[in-house]
């Protein structure tokens, strides 16, 4: 086993409802999550990078490291991502604090997070948050594990979302479908 799937084996064991997946994300979903990224982007951020698999993926389709803002919780993973993303922006801490951090609106939220396995409260903040430093017409970009988008129909009107359905990664463990919402 690779030393960042026994550092993400590690994590799940002593914190299983923060990190709330079997493994790190397939390679296929870090690509679907990126689509539509390149060195046009402008600032991006990441919510909930983990060992960095979306992370490669928006580095991958060209965002340069200076434009990449991670917020991450578990501080085994900021130690891990400073060293393996050089350049990168990596705030320890938790992605409901963004907008205290960001100093430009950005164009696109990209979140591993393991939204339905949080209370629905916590899910409405955290993507109010992303909507809080995303410029008009930016995206937040979430996949999710089960059949429907992770907001329910109130907390979309609340925010005044809509959501449109990405890809289905069938090669993900369990396959994943990726979700774009917009502000109406
Ligand atoms: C399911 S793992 C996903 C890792 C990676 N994005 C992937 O797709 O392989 C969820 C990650 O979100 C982090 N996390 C959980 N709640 C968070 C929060 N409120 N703010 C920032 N990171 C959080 C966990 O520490 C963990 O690294």
């Amino acid at each position: 086993m690779s030393g960042e799937a026994q550092l993400f084996f590690r994590q799940l064991i002593s914190n299983p409802r923060q990190i709330s997946a079997l493994a790190p994300s397939s390679r296929a979903l870090a690509r679907a999550m990126a689509e539509g990224l390149g060195p046009h982007s402008g600032p991006v951020v990441e919510f909930g990078p983990g060992t960095g698999r979306l992370t490669e993926g928006i580095l991958a389709a060209g965002v340069a490291p200076h434009n990449l803002t991670l917020f991450e919780m578990n501080g085994e993973f900021v130690g891990h991502l400073r060293h393996r993303f050089p350049g990168v922006h990596v705030v320890h801490g938790p992605a409901q604090a963004a907008p205290g951090h960001m100093t430009v609106p950005v164009a696109h939220v990209i979140s591993g997070l393991p939204l339905l396995s949080m209370p629905t409260g916590l899910r409405e903040e955290i993507v109010a948050a992303a909507f809080a430093v995303l410029a008009p017409g930016g995206e937040y970009v979430q996949f999710t594990y089960g059949p429907k988008p992770a907001l329910t129909p109130d907390q979309m009107a609340r925010l005044r979302l809509t959501v449109r359905p990405g890809r289905r990664v069938w090669t993900n463990l369990p396959p994943a479908r990726v979700y774009r919402f917009r502000r109406a």
